[in-house]
C-alpha cells in the first residue's frame, strides 16, 4: 500500500498531535530519494543551494531557473515526503503579480507542493495572494539570509524582549495571512518557545533550540560535507568530506598505477 502523502494540513495536524516534524534540506534527485526512504516528512529544496551546491558565497545570486532546476530533480525522487521549493531573492519582493508567477512555476514546471518565503509582516499581503490562489506557503522568520546585507552576518535573532516581542508580532501576522508552518533560523530557544506556543501552525528551527514542532538541518551540515564549515546548531551524523576524499584519492592512485579496471572490469 502506497503511504500517505505528507501535506500541508498534516502537518498542521502533527503539530496539535504533538508529533515532531522532520525536513532536510535537498537538492538533487537520488539524495531526496534516500530521504524519502528513511522518512524525512518535508524535504526544502532551499536557496543554500547557492553556497552549499554552486559555489555562491550567500543565497543572493540564486535564480528562479537555478532553483527550478533543483526543484525538478528532487520533486522526481520525493514521494511521499512533501517538496518546498524557496523562492530565491528578488523572485517574490518585487511585486506580488511576480510573486504569484514565480510561486506558481515551482508547482506547475518543478513539482513543489509548497513554496517558502522570508519575511513577516512586510510579505504578509504577498502570503495571502498566494495562498488565495492555492500555493501552500511556509513563512521564515529570525536570521533570514536573503537579508544578510541589513542584518550585518549570520547572527542569532530575537535577544531582547523587543525583538522577542517583533518576532512574536511578526509570527502572528504571517500565521494569520494563512501559512501552514514557519522556519525559525537562528533564534534564541526563549523567543522560538514564545512564538510555537502563541500560533497554531507548526514551527521549524535550525539553531532555534528543542521546542519548536520541528526541526530542519541543510544537509551539507548534517553530512559533514565540508571539513572546515561547521556551523554550531548543525549535527553531524557523519564525516563525508573525508570518506569522498579517500574514495577519490584512492581511485586516482588505482588508475595511475594501472591497478584499475582490473581484467574482470572490462
Ligand atoms: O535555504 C535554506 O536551506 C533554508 C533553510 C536553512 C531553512 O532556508
Amino acid at each position: 500500500m502506497a503511504e500517505k502523502k505528507v501535506t500541508a494540513p498534516g502537518l498542521i495536524r502533527m503539530k496539535r498531535d504533538g508529533q515532531k516534524i522532520v525536513v532536510l534540506t535537498a537538492y538533487d534527485c537520488p539524495t531526496a530519494r534516500l530521504m524519502d526512504q528513511a522518512g524525512i516528512d518535508v524535504l526544502l529544496v532551499g536557496d543554500s543551494v547557492g553556497n552549499a551546491m554552486l559555489g555562491y558565497e550567500n543565497t543572493l545570486p540564486v535564480t528562479m531557473d537555478e532553483m527550478l532546476h533543483h526543484v525538478r530533480a528532487v520533486a522526481r525522487g520525493a514521494s511521499p515526503a512533501m517538496v518546498v521549493a524557496d523562492m530565491p531573492f528578488l523572485s517574490y519582493q518585487t511585486s506580488r503579480k511576480d510573486a504569484v508567477a514565480n510561486a506558481g512555476r515551482f508547482l506547475k514546471e518543478g513539482g513543489a507542493h509548497a513554496v517558502k518565503l522570508e519575511g513577516g509582516a512586510r510579505v504578509a499581503e504577498t502570503v495571502a495572494s498566494l495562498v488565495d490562489m492555492g500555493i501552500p506557503v511556509m513563512g521564515h522568520l529570525g536570521m533570514t539570509p536573503q537579508s544578510i546585507n541589513t542584518l550585518g552576518g549570520y547572527v542569532r535573532q530575537g535577544r531582547s524582549e523587543d525583538a522577542a516581542e517583533a518576532l512574536l508580532d511578526d509570527a502572528r501576522v504571517l500565521a494569520e495571512a494563512g501559512v501552514f508552518s514557519i522556519v525559525l533560523e537562528l533564534v534564541m530557544p526563549e523567543a522560538a518557545e514564545r512564538v510555537t506556543k502563541a500560533v497554531s501552525v507548526p514551527t521549524i528551527g535550525i539553531g532555534a533550540g528543542p521546542h519548536c514542532d520541528g526541526q530542519v538541518l541543510v544537509v551539507n551540515d548534517m553530512l559533514g560535507m565540508d571539513g572546515d564549515f561547521r556551523p554550531k546548531h548543525a549535527r553531524r551524523y557523519m564525516e563525508l568530506h573525508s570518506l569522498l576524499t579517500d574514495a577519490f584519492t584512492r581511485y586516482a592512485a588505482d588508475v595511475r598505477s594501472g591497478e584499475f579496471p582490473g581484467s574482470h572490469e572490462g
